[in-house]
């Protein structure tokens, strides 16, 4: 299936980067403003990784089940009002998400084929008709290669490391804290960039935002003036 830009209504805008890029407190608060839809293909991938943790089925085994078997898992998104409604057989889904158990699996569950497949269509279905900003490692690469605008955010390791350790609520993040959770996301970053499927990249006609030195609102800023640039 293409991405079927010719029957939206309204732009695309895509920000992919590295975990601890800012990507979805941006995303969110950039669909906000605009009056979007705010896409966090994450956590499709977690709410996958969920279900397949829920349904008993050991990890060893995820490899092994094809695209049709990964859809009976019964994961959803569905637009409600501004929101996109994420769901796992029926069941609104949100901070178990963010759980320790699906956070180490999910960049395993990410790396299989059969699960890019089974998510790619409910991305474009999510964002068939535009006013959508999407987030995530392939929005602008792979799920919505005619994106009206496409931003790559970076940012220095250690500063990804302090606010993920923030945004955890630890308020001072000691170096120690610092340099242990740096080698966590280093570790994410490479898996993403190293796998086979859909592995990170920048587009090449995707603007880059280093974010290390901005502050948030200075982020949704640079991002909604490009939106309003095109
Ligand atoms: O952004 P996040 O931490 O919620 O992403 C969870 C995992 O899913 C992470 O390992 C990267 C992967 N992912 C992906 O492969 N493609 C996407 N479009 C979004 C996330």
């Amino acid at each position: 299936m293409i991405d079927a830009h010719e029957d939206r209504v309204g732009p695309i805008v895509t920000l992919d980067g590295p975990a601890g890029s800012g990507k979805s407190t941006t995303a969110r608060e950039v669909a906000r403003r605009l009056g979007f839809r705010h896409l966090d293909s994450g956590a499709l991938y977690r709410a996958l990784t969920l279900a397949l943790l829920e349904s008993g089925i050991a990890q060893e085994e995820w490899a092994e089940m094809d695209e049709h078997a990964m859809r009976a898992l019964d994961v959803t998104v569905t637009p409600r009002g501004t929101e996109l409604e994420v769901t796992v057989g029926g069941r609104r889904v949100g901070r178990e998400l963010r759980s320790e158990e699906v956070t180490s699996r999910v960049a395993y569950l990410a790396s299989l084929p059969a699960a890019r497949a089974c998510l790619l269509n409910l991305q474009r279905a999510a964002g068939a008709q535009g006013r959508l900003v999407a987030d995530g490692r392939d929005m602008g690469s792979v799920v919505f290669p005619h994106a009206d605008v496409k931003v790559y955010l970076v940012a220095d390791l250690g500063e990804r490391a302090r606010r993920r350790l923030k945004d955890g609520g630890v308020e001072e993040p000691s170096g120690d804290d610092v340099e242990s959770q740096s080698a966590v996301i280093a570790r994410r970053d490479r898996h993403d960039s190293e796998r086979e499927h859909s592995p990170l990249r920048k587009p090449e006609d995707a603007h880059l935002l280093d974010t290390t030195r901005l502050t948030f609102e200075d982020q949704v800023t640079a991002v909604i003036e490009l939106v309003e640039g095109v």
